[in-house]
């Protein structure tokens, strides 16, 4: 059987990697209020390869005020087979400045056993995985699966929680596979059975009505800019521990995740200290962060020797399994406001919120994705914690508690560069992971008991 599917796998990869690459050259950046035409062209055509992969009653919903379209499609299941559902997201992140990629950013270009292109790894390999699993099967995959492909993932699924209020029956599923974290190195089939929250404010502080000579009035008048960093400043204490209150921090997690290796994938640079205490896991997976993302005031080309009015920043907060982001945000925007210095005026907008979640990795699905994966890899799987966020997760098990909920990786690497310049995918550990999930399915059909309440 293994075999089989193996080279059924095998097979169907050349043109599985062809419309990934069609798929990647759609911007579909769903944070850019002008690319809404591609973000639609990539729903489309991801209906298009699911309908040309044999699901029936493909749709794109679009009916939820103010979202982005998401994709579903079906493959009803043999009796009394487990119903799967399959989640990736079809829209990436901005690409950043063209001149720090090596090659264009939407023209998919292999070096090296990779593919360099945004969305080749977050998560355009996920809904390609998908699809190499499907056509393995050649479209009549052993368990019911349901194919739900988010549009809106990068933004921070602002509209899922109505999408799922409105259309949930259409999403009613055993076991959901996400194809949308990383493994831990490369070769290594990982588990993630923890992600972390996001939470972020766009904080403004305003120190004079305009622009005035810096030698003429500073020394006593003080500059928005400086007083902003004095407020960033706060953000930790002196070992780089948070500072904001009220933040969950989340049992350490066991796994040694080696200080050397972490440095290196982090890109840190010679002699900069790490943040925090603890253990490597226990500050990427399990404990609150704090970052700031951006700010705006004058460029330095633009410097004219003038105290800067105002001045803001976007703050963003992680955080640990068992934290609530709304609440987290309240407590950022609170520090936030008691720390301006010099009195200056200040405004705090509210910007992401998604929830943490903690999954209990046990259970019959997770059975057979130990065995799956630990077959495609040939080598044994491991749980990780994941640092980033997936909405969708906290969502979802809210809205079915009763399905398991199995978070892996479609190729995604600790070198894949997600979200920056010069993503890729590492292409032989994509094809590991077709193999796994289409190797899953077949396994999760030998088990009736992966069936919730059965
Ligand atoms: N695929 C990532 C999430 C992820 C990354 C999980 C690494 C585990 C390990 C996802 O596409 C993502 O980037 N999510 C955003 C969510 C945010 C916009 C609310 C994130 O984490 O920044
Ligand atoms: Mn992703
Ligand atoms: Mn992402």
């Amino acid at each position: 059987m293994s075999d089989e599917l193996r080279e059924a796998v095998h097979n169907v990869l050349p043109s599985v990697r062809e419309d990934l690459e069609a798929l990647i050259r759609i911007p579909s950046v769903s944070a850019d209020p002008n690319a809404k035409a591609e973000v639609r062209q990539s729903a489309d055509f991801t209906a298009a390869l699911l309908r040309q992969a044999g699901a029936v009653d493909v749709e794109i919903i679009d009916d939820v005020e103010g979202s982005q379209p998401a994709v579903v499609g079906y493959y009803p299941a043999p009796e009394g087979a487990p119903t799967v559902l399959l989640y990736a997201h079809h829209d990436v992140q901005p690409p950043g400045d063209p001149a720090k990629w090596t090659s264009p950013a939407f023209e998919p270009t292999e070096r090296d056993g990779r593919l360099y292109a945004r969305g080749s790894a977050d998560d355009k390999a996920g809904v390609a995985v998908h699809l190499a699993a499907l056509r393995a099967f050649d479209g009549a995959p052993p368990v019911g699966v349901t194919v739900f492909v988010e549009g809106e993932e990068e933004i921070g699924s602002p509209k899922l929680g109505d999408l799922l209020a409105k259309h949930r029956d259409k999403l009613v599923s055993d076991v959901i596979v996400l194809a949308d974290s990383d493994n831990v190195e490369i070769g290594t089939p990982s588990i993630t059975t923890s992600l972390r929250g996001i939470a972020a404010c766009i904080v403004e502080v305003r120190a004079l009505e305009y622009g005035v000579h810096s030698g003429g009035y500073g020394g006593a008048a003080p500059d928005a800019l400086t007083g902003l960093c004095r407020l960033l400043a706060t953000l930790h204490d002196d070992n780089g521990e948070v500072a904001v209150q009220g933040l969950v921090t989340a049992p350490a997690p066991t796994f040694d995740y080696p200080e050397d290796r972490f440095r290196a994938e982090a890109a840190m640079l010679d002699g900069v200290s790490l943040l925090g205490s603890g253990s490597i896991a226990e500050r990427i997976w399990t404990k609150p962060t704090a970052s700031v993302l951006a700010i705006d005031a004058t460029p330095v080309a633009d410097a004219s020797n003038t105290l800067i009015p105002s001045a803001r920043a976007k703050v963003s907060v992680r955080l640990a399994p068992g934290d609530d982001a709304v609440r987290a945000r309240a407590r950022l925007a609170d520090h936030l406001r008691e720390h301006v210095p010099w009195g200056l005026q200040v405004t705090v907008t509210d910007s992401d919120a998604g929830d943490p979640y903690a999954i209990d990795p046990t259970g019959p699905a997770f059975d057979a994705a130990r065995t799956a994966y630990a077959d495609a890899y040939g080598k044994g799987v491991v749980d990780i914690g994941g640092g980033g966020t997936i909405p969708f997760v906290a969502q979802f098990a809210d809205a079915f508690p009763e399905a398991a909920i199995l978070v892996v990786s479609a190729g995604a690497d600790p070198d894949c560069r997600a979200h920056s310049t010069d993503e890729s995918l590492h292409l032989a550990e994509f094809e590991r992971a077709c193999l796994a999930e289409t190797l899953l399915l077949a396994e999760l059909a030998r088990r009736p008991d992966a069936r919730k309440g059965a």
